[in-house]
């Protein structure tokens, strides 16, 4: 996984039509040229959208992903996208585990844990998101949600399951709020997620590699560059301020500069 840091992932969710997409990827792929940018830019559109896409940025300097695939690769199994397919037109990066497909779609880490191991199956590089709500993270209950979450993951795909994988931190109580954690609150929990994840590989003799943490939740050109500053965050993970060309092309400036 060649990625290059600071990562910053834009998630559309149920947004965007052709027109938009113009709007966006046309003078996206120019910026991102002449501006000689050096971090990667992964793009989550809806699935629909992703062949037309994938043509359009060509050779260029932008990843794709999708936000979501099902746990079975074909068969009866309407209105789902099968990890098969995204392969066969070329797309790598998986998102899983967001809150809304949690809350909307009643995932739970059960099937979220699933989900991973058959992404890291097809050797595509999971985009996983975790994080506490705002009743949990009053309770003090944070790292216990987190260590949740993870430890199903360890059970079904081992050791190293964390290898050539994003773990995006993304507090639900941020989505879409506005409202962001103090910058130190994230790297602590950055710190202690990437901690735990390496305790568990020290303790058999394996070394944690090529994984990511990733910031979400609120993320926009005002905050940025502080979210960014700190030491164990390697990227973040975007939802509305990733829909336009101005806001989305400025943060991507930001971020070269932190
Ligand atoms: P937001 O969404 O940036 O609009 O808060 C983030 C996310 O849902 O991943």
């Amino acid at each position: 996984m060649k990625i290059q840091k600071p990562v910053i992932i834009g998630n559309w969710k149920l947004n965007g039509n052709k027109k938009s997409i113009h709007d966006m990827f046309i003078p996206l792929t120019d910026f991102i040229i002449n501006n000689s940018i050096h971090n990667t830019i992964i793009i989550l559109p809806p699935n629909l959208y992703l062949d037309y896409i994938y043509k359009i940025i060509y050779q260029k300097n932008i990843v794709l992903g999708s936000q979501n695939i099902d746990l079975n690769c074909s068969g009866a199994f309407t209105g789902e996208t099968s990890i098969l397919m995204l392969k066969d037109i070329g797309i790598k990066y998986v998102l899983l585990g967001h809150s809304e497909r949690r809350k909307n779609h009643h995932e739970d880490d059960m099937l979220v844990a699933k989900k991973f191991q058959l992404i890291k199956k097809f050797n595509c590089i999971p985009i996983l998101c975790i994080g506490e709500n705002k009743n949990e993270k009053l309770k003090n209950k944070t790292k216990i949600i987190i260590q949740k979450q993870l430890d199903l993951i360890f059970n079904l795909c081992g050791d190293n399951a964390f290898d050539r994988s994003i773990i995006a931190y993304e507090p639900i109580w941020s989505i879409g709020t506005g409202i962001i954690p103090d910058p130190e609150y994230i790297n602590n929990i950055h710190q202690y997620i990437k901690n735990y994840i390496n305790k568990i590989k020290i303790v058999n003799h394996s070394e944690h590699t090529n994984t990511l943490f990733i910031y979400g939740g609120s993320v926009n050109e005002k905050n940025i560059k502080i979210i960014l500053k700190e030491q164990d965050v390697d990227g973040v993970l975007i939802g509305g301020a990733a829909l336009q060309y101005n806001t989305f092309s400025t943060i991507i400036k930001l971020s070269q500069l932190h």
